[in-house]
């Protein structure tokens, strides 16, 4: 099973977000064999649930808190996602570790809050430019997977999306090289580490031109798509790409 994602970020009103699934749905995917899950923001989920009706494509959040419930100001919970039927959140996006001091520990208690309530979780991990300079690359993935997946139950539908910190919007995407190389050493270590095996996606400015290449790597199943998922247009020629394989 192959995955395309769409994380929105701060991007897009509900109405832009209605709008961009109406015309999603005229793109005739249903009929296709990807996963397609779409990532608003908090304030668009419950909109673009009702405007899902009985479409397949399904719905994913950006994050959540790890607590039940209590006094967090500004913060949603996983019954608050669980409500309006969410089926997936986002976590560990280094944008939540860089401006939002979100550490492995923190992002292993969201992990296991998201995973006892039924939800799956996207855990993204990836190295930083410095870092792969210094050749830390699989240092930083090891203690990023070790700290997020402590304790977690083995039988959770879970998805790992290798993102280098360098290549998230910069229009610089990781190698196809690069990519193999990280998506087969994830998928060793998973097995090795936690005897899981989990599909592995890619994520960094990824579009129509640079990922067909990379679908066809044997360890990778899929993206999370940031920039190039704010079109419809793009995004659905990603989708039918990923599709095709
Ligand atoms: P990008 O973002 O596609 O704009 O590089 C990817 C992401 O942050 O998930």
């Amino acid at each position: 099973m192959n995955y395309c994602i769409a994380n929105w970020k701060m991007n897009k009103s509900i109405k832009e977000s209605c709008d961009f699934l109406r015309e999603l749905k005229k793109k005739n995917l249903e009929s296709i064999k990807s996963e397609i899950i779409l990532c608003p923001s908090f304030v668009s989920l419950k909109a673009v649930k009702d405007e899902l009706e009985d479409s397949a494509i399904q719905l994913g959040a950006q994050n959540v808190h790890q607590e039940k419930n209590g006094a967090y100001t500004g913060e949603v919970s996983i019954d608050m996602l669980r409500e309006i039927e969410c089926e997936w959140v986002i976590l560990g996006h280094s944008e939540r570790r860089q401006y939002f001091l979100e550490e492995d520990v923190i992002v292993n208690d969201k992990i296991n809050t998201v995973i006892e309530n039924d939800l799956k979780p996207i855990l993204c991990i990836g190295e930083n430019q410095s870092q792969r300079n210094n050749h830390e690359t699989f240092s930083v993935l090891k203690s990023q997977l070790r700290g997020a997946l402590c304790n977690i139950n083995n039988d959770a539908k879970i998805l790992v999306a290798y993102e280098p910190v360098w290549a998230i919007g910069t229009g610089l995407s990781a190698s196809c090289k690069q990519i193999d190389e990280v998506a087969n050493w994830i998928n060793e270590f998973l097995l090795q580490e936690f005897s899981i095996k989990v599909p592995i996606l890619y994520g960094g400015s990824v579009t129509s031109s640079n990922c067909g290449s990379v679908i066809d790597l044997e360890n990778i199943s899929g993206f999370l798509i940031g920039t190039s998922s704010l079109d419809v247009n793009e995004f659905s020629n990603i989708c039918s790409i990923v599709n095709e394989r």
